[in-house]
């Protein structure tokens, strides 16, 4: 502690005036130059003076114009004008503005929007900029196709470049780059069917071409999670999806053939759905309502048919239907009458209902209509024969141009509607974290990001640390590793944080760590609040590195299962939720951050509770704690730094330790030996071949295993085996595990018995305490 002091005395105002580690190389700060130059001076870049020293911080930094590096070399460049600008004027050249952009050649994330560029992206020119990674170029004016050269870079995950005038077909090329996980087109002119090689691009998560002109049938899209294609000509047939997918927006288009019930009844984590303004016909699947993460479902503007009845179930999630202007009949589901702060819309069907705002036809015109368009209702189905086709074809005339009418006067009502879908954007806000997260490549994690509360990501001043601290007392201090120390503080704000203080090594450089450290923010994650650098007065060199996270007070999950403390202990739903919450932690880590972070040691005591009892996963593997270890000589982790992130079947690792978490959680006993774990293994493998209940509920947690229902059990238990498997590649990925367990909260909630109510406390357990 004693050196610690000392280096505290550093104040603030004398960091700020510390000259960089490195200055950007004279070449690169040219090349900034003549980029403002070519873009025209715009007003944006008004701060770039010519003794501006892009690397090290300063004033000449806005929200809307910044420059990161690594060391001496830039590695993002976000310039953003103001919407609505004008194209720059005639003497503008693309090719010279990318030819100047090439010479940044470590450039990674690429943001320059609403510019007025103009002209066709230069394939050749823009293939030069090898470690591209994330390219922002939406709001400009690009036209003619997506060159080829774009297939040449190897690196890129994300390619947003919506609110432009790019043509032609999409093309087949795309699946020749390996990583790309997000491609937006929004409001483009582009044309022609889709290419069947969408299917083979592996890790391509999120498809955005709304607003084009599109045509023809989607092919396979079962690795996608989010599909907006709103507003295009494509159609008649449903795409066949796959279980992974959160969000699918095909509203405006021409779809026709019914939607597939039984796929999207396995769409577990299908969070959005929007059908509307299509020529859908046939049955409703009314199970849609119950689907679990459901909380957006539109069908509106299209002739499903079917009887709905008042007793049907909806999913806990869901906060927004609109059913209106459908051939609906029988009685609206009481449970989206039931709960305030749901909207439910459902005029222009032919539903009976006690609420007069939202007028219903009578319900002759449903029938005739679904008549109309083919459908038969199922009680007049075996009325066949020449009589029936004579009523058919009369009513089919004067039903069409009723319908057309219809049709017609929805559509003009509905437009100025503002639809929720910007919600995907609102969050996404324009301080400098957020920009990254904004490209984060599971866009739907984003979107919980704004529900979640936490401040903006940014960086601390020491003083506001010290004072967090009352001066890194040792009152203060929560623990010591190798790595360094662990204070708890309070902010300014109120807002208690946990602040890691790591010592470091000389030649260590933390730039493009801090940017993955900024996008460690997750809801079922402890998430990262800010970071500060000290420096050491002498050489200016970093000696110690603060990390700021969330602090979260609510015990571990531990506590909340094997040790009931609380005299409170999670029942089996409340387990499975916590578990999936974790499971969602996990995905995360894997996929929503680039590079993912893997082998994440996960243990029940990390899995941290708020006082909302959501979980959140507590510790991972931070890549810069790693590297400390190196250069510290430490011992601890298992594998090679730096390497860290690629240990082969990394995201494996964590499947077996979430299993032995899930172990704990099932049984309700600690497990801290391997030894245990193998006996459970051998337990569990023989309650689930077993004939009866019996041998299953007997290996619950006696606490909750009267209210479990069998298949909800077994499903755990099979999953729980699954993880725990031998041979990693056994192992299954998060996403099955994720599914598995949305199913068992299903098949639970469905025969939820009336003795567990899912707030009731249970007895508290005695259970002898050890870690
Ligand atoms: C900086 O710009 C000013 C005017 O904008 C100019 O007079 C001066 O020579 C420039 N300095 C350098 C080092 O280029
Ligand atoms: C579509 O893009 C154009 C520019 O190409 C822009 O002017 C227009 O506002 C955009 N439309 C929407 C609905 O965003
Ligand atoms: C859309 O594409 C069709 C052909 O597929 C064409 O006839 C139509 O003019 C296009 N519309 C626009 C607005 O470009
Ligand atoms: C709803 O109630 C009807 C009788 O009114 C019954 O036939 C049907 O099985 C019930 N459905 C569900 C899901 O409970
Ligand atoms: C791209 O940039 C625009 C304008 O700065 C911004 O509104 C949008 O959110 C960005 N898109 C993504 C996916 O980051």
């Amino acid at each position: 502690m004693g050196d610690h002091a000392l280096l505290i005395l550093l104040s603030v105002a004398s960091l700020s005036l510390l000259p960089g580690a490195m200055p950007l190389q004279p070449s690169q700060a040219w090349s900034l130059f003549k980029l403002r130059q070519l873009l025209g001076d715009p007003p944006v870049l008004g701060t770039w003076r010519n003794y501006t020293d892009f690397c090290y911080g300063g004033d000449y930094k806005t929200a809307s114009a910044f420059v990161e590096c690594y060391e001496d070399s830039v590695t993002q460049l976000h310039i953003m004008g103001e919407p609505g600008a004008r194209p720059l004027p005639t003497t503008f050249s693309i090719d010279a503005f990318f030819t100047t952009l090439s010479r940044l050649p470590d450039l990674k994330v690429l943001t320059l929007t609403n510019l007025g560029l103009w002209g066709p992206l230069p394939g050749g020119k823009i293939s030069r900029l090898q470690k591209l990674e994330i390219v922002n170029v939406s709001s400009n004016y690009l036209y003619g196709e997506l060159p080829r050269g774009l297939s040449q870079l190897g690196s890129l995950q994300t390619l947003v470049a919506d609110h432009n005038m790019l043509g032609g077909k999409l093309p087949g090329w795309l699946k020749d780059m390996p990583l790309l996980a997000v491609l937006s087109l929004r409001n483009n002119t582009l044309q022609g069917t889709l290419p069947e090689s969408l299917k083979d691009m592996p890790s391509l998560r999120s498809l955005v071409l709304a607003s084009n002109n599109l045509s023809g049938n989607l092919p396979e899209l079962s690795n996608l999670q989010v599909i907006d294609m709103a507003n295009n000509a494509l159609g008649p047939k449903f795409p066949r999806l796959g279980r992974k997918v959160a969000s699918v927006v095909l509203a405006g288009n021409k779809f026709s053939d019914g939607l597939p019930a039984d796929m999207l009844a396995s769409c577990y984590l299908l969070e959005r759905l929007d059908v509307s303004g299509n020529r859908f016909v046939g049955p409703f699947p009314a199970a849609l309502l119950s689907l679990p993460s459901m909380e957006y479902l539109s069908i509106a503007g299209n002739r499903f048919t079917g009887r709905l009845s008042g007793n049907a179930s909806c999913g806990e999630n869901l906060r927004f239907v609109d059913l209106s202007s459908n051939l609906l009949t029988g009685s609206l589901p009481g449970c989206l009458l039931a709960a305030p702060g749901k909207t439910v819309l459902f005029s222009a069907n032919c539903l009976s209902t006690g609420d007069d705002s939202q007028s219903q036809h009578p319900s002759p015109f449903c029938r005739n209509q679904a008549l109309a368009v083919g459908i038969v209702p199922e009680q007049g189905r075996k009325k066949s024969g020449a009589k029936a086709g004579v009523v058919a074809v009369i009513v089919l005339v004067g039903a069409l141009v009723v319908s057309a009418a219809v049709v017609f006067v929805v559509r003009k009502a509905r437009l100025p509607k503002a639809r929720p879908a910007r919600r995907l954007v609102e969050h996404a806000s324009s301080a400098y974290p957020s920009n990254l997260l904004a490209d984060a490549r599971y866009i739907s994690q984003t979107v919980k990001l704004g529900a979640l509360g936490i401040p903006a990501y940014r960086s601390f001043s020491l003083v506001e640390l010290e004072a967090a601290t009352d001066n890194f007392q040792v009152s203060s201090l929560m623990g010591q590793d190798a790595h360094g120390q662990m204070y708890r503080g309070r902010l300014s704000n109120g807002t208690p944080v946990t602040i890691r203080s790591l010592k470091v090594n000389k030649s260590q450089s933390f730039t493009r760590h801090i940017e993955m450290i900024s996008k460690l923010r997750h809801r079922h994650l402890v998430s990262a609040l800010g970071h500060c650098f000290q420096y050491n007065l002498d050489d200016s060199t970093v000696t110690h590195l603060y990390l700021v996270f969330e602090y979260v007070h609510n015990g571990n999950l531990r506590g909340r299962i094997s040790q009931g403390t609380e005299g409170r202990k999670l029942s089996w739903g409340q387990r499975i939720s916590t578990a999936i919450g974790v499971a969602k932690g996990i995905q995360f880590l894997h996929g929503g951050i680039i590079p993912g972070l893997f082998a994440n040691n996960l243990k029940i005591t990390n899995i941290l509770m708020d006082q909302n009892q959501v979980p959140k996963i507590g510790s991972y593997n931070i890549p810069i704690l790693s590297e400390t270890m190196k250069s510290e000589g430490g011992a601890g982790s298992k594998y090679p730094p730096d390497r860290i992130c690629r240990v082969p079947n990394g995201d494996k690792i964590d499947m077996y330790d979430f299993g032995v978490i899930l172990l704990e959680v099932i049984s309700g006993r600690p497990i801290s030996s391997l030894y245990e774990v193998e006996m459970m293994k051998e337990q569990l493998q023989s309650a689930l071949t077993a004939q009866g209940p019996s041998k299953r509920s007997n290996l619950v947690d006696p606490a909750v295993s009267k209210a479990c229902s069998d298949d909800s059990m077994r499903t755990v238990m099979e999953i729980c085996l699954r993880c725990l498997a031998k041979e990693p590649t056994q192992r299954p990925s998060v996403e099955d595990v994720l599914w598995n367990l949305q199913f068992a909260a299903q098949v639970q909630d469905d025969s939820r018995s009336s003795e567990e109510s899912p707030l009731s406390p249970s007895q508290p357990h005695a259970q002898s305490a050890h870690d």
